[in-house]
C-alpha cells in the first residue's frame, strides 16, 4: 500500500544531477568490460598535495579532532586572508573570513542570510545547478537569466538592471563559471556591483575557480566591492574535494549572523580538514598547485581547438576552471540523447546542458578536462570516429 506520509513539496522541485546518471551509466559499461573516457567529472584528477595530507595526519595523531569555532580555526582564517593579499593584492581582514563545510555550505549560509520567501535571486542560465536549488529550498525564486556568447555566458550590468524588480534581493555570479569556464571582465564586474548596490541588493560572487585562471591575471571582486559576498573553496584549485572545506568573505556587519547560521546548521567545518588546509599556503604546496594549474591550461589549449575541429561550437575561449561548454547543434538538438549515444557508441562520458539550466540546454554539452592529456586525446579520437571524421 502506498504510504500517506508526505514529504515537503520543495523536494519535488530539486532536480537530480544528470551528470550522476551519466556516471552511473558509464560505470555500468565499465563493469561490462568496456573502456570509457571520463569527461564528465567536475573535480580535479590530481590527488591532494602531499604536504596537506601530512598536515592532516599530524593533526589526527595529535588528537585535533574536536569541533572548532563555527567561523573556523583562527589560524586558517588568517592564512586565507593573507592569501588574498599575496595572490590578489587585496587586504581582507581575517575577521571577515568564515571557513565553511565546502563552498556549498558557504552558498547555503549566504543565501539563508538574504533570501526570504518569494525573494528573487538573479542567476546566469547556464550556471551551476545547485544555486537555483539552494534558493528553492529557502522558498525563494531563482531567476535564470539566459546568457550566451555575446556576454561571455555571464550576467552583465544591463541584464541585472533589465531583470531586477521589487522582489529581487540579489545576483549570484560564478566567475570563472561552471559550466562555461568564462570570466566576467573586471570592468563589467565593477558595473554589476554598482548596479546591484544602487538597488540595495546583494552581490554574491562564487570565485571557486579563480585560482585556475589561464592567460589573464585572476582578479577578485574584493578589489573594489567590500560589500560583496565572495564564495571560495579548497575543493578545486587546492585539490581537496572530499575534505569538504570552503570559505566565504562577508561584509563585516553580516559575520555574526552567518556565524549563528553555521553554528546551527553544522556546528563547525571538519577539524582535521582545517588543520590540513593550513598547509595549503606553504610555498611547497603552492608550487605543486601552480604546476597543476599549468597542466590544466595545457589540456585546455589542446581540447578547445580539437573540439572546434570536430564541429562543436565554442565561440568564447574559456579562461578558467576545467570545463568547456560546447554547442552540439551541428550533431543533435537533443543533447541528453546525444550524451547517451556518445557514451554507448563512442565510450566517452560528457554532461548534457540540461544540468545547467534551460536556455539552449538541448544544444549544449559540457566537457571536463579533469583527465590526463593522453586520455583527452583518446576521447577526441573516439569522438572523431563516432562523428564520422
Ligand atoms: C561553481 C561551483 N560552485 C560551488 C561548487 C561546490 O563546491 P564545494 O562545495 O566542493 O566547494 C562547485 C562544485 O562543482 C562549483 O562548480
Amino acid at each position: 500500500m502506498e504510504s500517506r506520509i508526505t514529504t515537503a513539496a520543495r523536494v519535488a522541485e530539486i532536480a537530480p544531477f544528470h551528470v550522476m546518471e551519466v556516471q552511473t551509466a558509464a560505470r555500468a559499461l565499465e563493469a561490462a568490460g568496456r573502456s570509457v573516457v571520463h569527461m564528465e567529472i567536475g573535480e580535479p584528477d590530481f590527488p591532494t598535495p602531499a604536504p596537506v595530507i601530512a598536515a592532516a595526519q599530524r593533526a589526527i595523531a595529535a588528537g585535533d579532532i574536536y569541533y572548532t569555532s563555527a567561523l573556523g580555526l583562527p589560524a586558517l582564517r588568517e592564512a586565507i586572508a593573507r592569501h588574498y593579499a599575496d595572490h590578489y593584492g587585496v587586504a581582507v581582514p581575517a575577521e571577515r573570513v568564515i571557513v565553511t563545510a565546502g563552498s556549498s555550505a558557504a552558498l547555503l549560509l549566504v543565501l539563508a542570510l538574504i533570501v526570504n520567501r518569494d525573494d528573487r535571486i538573479l542567476l546566469a542560465d547556464p550556471g551551476y545547478p545547485c544555486n537555483r536549488h539552494f534558493v528553492r529550498v529557502l522558498e525563494g525564486d531563482p531567476v535564470g537569466v539566459p546568457v550566451g556568447a555575446d556576454t561571455q555566458y555571464q550576467l552583465t550590468a544591463d541584464l541585472v538592471a533589465a531583470n531586477w524588480n521589487s522582489a529581487t534581493r540579489g545576483a549570484l555570479i560564478a566567475s570563472p563559471s561552471n559550466p562555461t569556464g568564462t570570466v566576467v571582465p573586471h570592468d563589467e564586474m565593477r558595473r554589476i556591483a554598482a548596479a546591484v548596490a544602487s538597488r540595495n541588493g546583494h552581490l554574491i560572487v562564487d570565485e571557486i575557480y579563480l585560482g585556475l585562471t589561464y592567460g589573464t591575471r585572476p582578479r577578485s571582486v574584493l578589489e573594489f566591492a567590500a560589500d560583496a559576498f565572495v564564495i571560495s573553496s579548497f575543493s578545486k584549485y587546492f585539490n581537496m574535494t572530499g575534505w569538504r572545506l570552503g570559505w566565504v568573505v562577508a561584509p563585516e556587519r553580516h559575520v555574526r549572523d552567518l556565524e549563528k547560521l553555521a553554528q546551527n546548521l553544522y556546528i563547525s567545518p571538519a577539524a582535521p580538514s582545517q588543520y590540513a588546509a593550513l598547509a595549503c599556503f606553504d610555498p611547497a604546496t603552492l608550487q605543486i598547485l601552480e604546476t597543476r594549474r599549468r597542466a590544466f591550461q595545457a589540456r585546455r589549449d589542446y581540447l578547445v581547438p580539437a573540439l572546434r575541429a570536430l564541429g562543436f561550437g565554442i565561440p568564447v575561449m574559456p579562461t578558467g576552471g576545467f570545463f568547456v561548454y560546447a554547442d552540439c547543434s551541428a550533431f543533435s538538438h537533443d543533447s541528453e540523447q546525444f550524451c547517451r549515444d556518445v557514451l554507448q557508441q563512442a565510450g566517452v562520458a560528457i554532461t548534457p546542458g540540461l544540468d545547467f539550466g534551460h536556455y539552449r540546454a538541448n544544444e549544449h554539452v559540457r566537457f571536463a578536462y579533469t583527465i590526463a592529456q593522453d586520455k583527452l586525446e583518446d576521447g577526441v579520437a573516439r569522438l572523431s570516429r563516432y562523428l564520422g571524421h
